[in-house]
């Protein structure tokens, strides 16, 4: 859907209410120049820990801080209009106890004016989710492959093979539905699994790396447009490749500064009142 102006944002409870219809359309931005191209054309605007590896350079989410999401939830939030903001709680704000998680969440919500914060873990953080949520803090959870927990899963392999893994993350997405979140990522599980959990969990469930038959999909929005390349996972399609045209647009604006062409006479300010004696 391609939304024209907007009557309000969108809000957690509208997301909720999508279960079972048109599909959740979700990407991610950390920035306000990605927050202004986005919105209007879809549903929630992700900004997800994975600005660490993304921005910053990081070689996973592990480092990111909270200052960092609330900086960059603000941004987005103050260039976005429609879409839902959600932004994600980083490692060890949110896992020591749910009033850790709370005092973080609230945070978020305070100082960047988000609609709601997403957390990774499943039947671990039901408790933490619950206590969030009877507070005021809408949810959105993230089971699967969850990246804060990448040395403990060792890699960020794909999950759900076999049945064990398959039960467990499937008993993940019903304790966080059961806890009140409004949503849920399912990120990078084998496709039966997917579409067996999005059957039967009554919240949407938002897949990356998981299975069309999701009520929505998310994907990194520098992935898709082939402006991160780091880390290339299965499940990324790129809709562009625009690092190129990238490359070529500072390739010009190089050769131009050393030629001495740029600036030109339209780019410099000329002199309206002549100094005396020049
Ligand atoms: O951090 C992130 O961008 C995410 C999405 C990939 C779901 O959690």
């Amino acid at each position: 859907m391609s939304a024209a102006a907007p009557e309000r944002r969108i809000l957690p409870g509208d997301i909720a209410k999508r279960k079972g219809g048109a599909p959740i359309v979700c990407l991610t931005a950390y920035t306000a120049t990605t927050a202004r191209l986005i919105d209007g054309h879809v549903d929630i605007a992700l900004v997800g820990d994975s600005l660490g590896m993304v921005l910053y350079g990081f070689d996973s989410t592990l480092p990111v801080t909270l200052a960092m999401m609330i900086a960059h939830g603000a941004a987005v939030v103050r260039a976005s209009q429609r879409a839902l903001v959600v932004v994600d709680l980083p490692f060890g704000v949110y896992q020591g106890s749910p009033e850790a998680a709370f005092n973080a969440g609230a945070r978020v919500m305070a100082e960047t004016g988000c609609g709601a914060v997403k957390l990774e873990g499943g039947v671990d953080m039901a408790e933490t989710i619950a206590f969030l949520v009877r507070r005021g803090i809408p949810v959105m959870g993230h089971v699967g492959l969850t990246p804060q927990s990448v040395n403990g899963l060792g890699g960020y392999r794909s999950r759900g093979h076999d049945e064990t893994e398959a039960g467990a993350i499937a008993a993940d997405a019903q304790a966080v539905a059961a806890a009140g979140a409004f949503s849920l990522v399912i990120e990078g599980v084998v496709e039966p699994l997917a579409r067996r959990i999005t059957g039967e969990i009554a919240i949407p469930a938002i897949g990356i790396g998981a299975s069309p038959a999701c009520d929505g999909q998310v994907l990194v929005t520098e992935d898709m447009l082939g402006l991160f390349s780091a880390f290339q996972p299965r499940f990324v399609k790129r809709y562009a490749d625009l690092a190129e045209p990238f490359a070529a647009a500072v390739r010009a604006y190089a050769k131009e500064v050393r030629s001495r062409a740029f600036p030109g006479p339209e780019h410099v300010y000329s002199q309206r009142n002549k100094v005396p004696g020049a």
